[in-house]
């Protein structure tokens, strides 16, 4: 039939419906971020539920100190770019600083460009109470919602730096007060990141929606971690909450010493990796493959 889909690839998405139900029902939900179509392929193999580009963007692919600088139309391009190489994972796109927090309106508006040019099928944004109306406005717009307390990095200036939330009764009161409030505006998780182990834990019994933790512990729902931090690319040492999963960080660094030694001393290309010389060769041969040249199925 004329319009039909090619493949049943959609049917097996990953919806927000089916993570809001794992609430108490488990397997708990994996997210992982991604900003490009090479590593958005590898962690949707990997079976992740949910790849995140976060505006961590700003700091692991522009090199920035913070996430302030990050715009929609990055995030946008980005969200294309994760989005073919992706099948099964569901796709949330963080919204930017200032991108939300002048109005309800502002961040429906926002939202509606993630979605539409950046190919989302959920958005995120930081903040409890104060971002409540916001968050209601774009639920009822149709666009599920991934809420954030915590350590929101967004508000770095005012912490003073990225450090650990919650600390205190009055803080872990407010964090509590803060998961509820996006409960209650139609969140369908929460990320909560740098937290207490015991603060998580409270607020994922306080909630009806999953929590999804990022250095909160393994008392969540779920759990996500940044790509490059969990397979080592980074050659600082990683925070504390992340796990390295791999060392591609010094495997990448070895290789590229390899490739500098070997052109350098000729065994780099052998004859293995050159065309038939003109001198002799057929008229045609069979056609060759682009560099970097493994494209998207349809
Ligand atoms: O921007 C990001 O990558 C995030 C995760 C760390 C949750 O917000």
């Amino acid at each position: 039939m004329y319009g039909a889909p090619k493949s049943d690839v959609r049917l097996r998405k990953i919806t927000a419906p089916e993570l809001r139900a794992r609430k108490g029902a488990g397997p708990k939900i994996t997210m992982i971020t991604a900003y490009d179509y090479t590593m958005a392929r590898l962690v949707d193999a990997g079976g992740a539920d949910m790849i995140l580009v976060g505006d961590s963007l700003g700091m692991i692919v522009q090199g920035e100190p913070h996430t302030l600088g990050v715009t929609i139309d990055e995030i946008c391009y980005h969200g294309r770019c994760v989005a073919r190489g992706i099948e099964r994972a569901h796709l949330v796109g963080d919204m930017p600083f200032m991108s939300y927090q002048l109005s309800p309106m502002q961040a429906l508006e926002s939202a509606g460009r993630l979605v539409k040019e950046g190919r989302y099928e959920s958005v995120k944004l930081e903040g409890g109470g104060v971002v409540a109306e916001h968050v209601a406005r774009i639920v009822a717009a149709g666009i599920p919602v991934v809420g954030h307390v915590g350590l929101t990095p967004q508000s770095v200036h005012a912490f003073g730096g990225f450090r650990v939330q919650g600390r205190g009764d009055e803080a872990e009161a407010r964090i509590l007060a803060d998961a509820k409030a996006l409960e209650e505006a139609g969140a369908f998780c929460i990320v909560l990141e740098a937290i207490p182990p015991d603060l998580a834990e409270a607020v994922t019994k306080a909630v009806s929606v999953p929590t999804i933790g990022i250095g909160a512990g393994p008392g969540c729902d779920g759990q996500v971690l940044v790509c490059t931090d969990m397979l080592g690319m980074g050659l600082a040492p990683a925070p504390k909450f992340t796990k390295r999963f791999a060392e591609f960080g010094q495997a990448a660094v070895a290789a590229f010493e390899d490739y500098v030694r070997e052109v350098r001393s000729g065994s780099f290309p052998g004859p293995e990796h050159c065309y038939k010389p003109n001198h002799g060769a057929a008229p045609s041969e069979a056609p060759v493959a682009e560099a970097g040249s493994e494209r998207p199925a349809s």
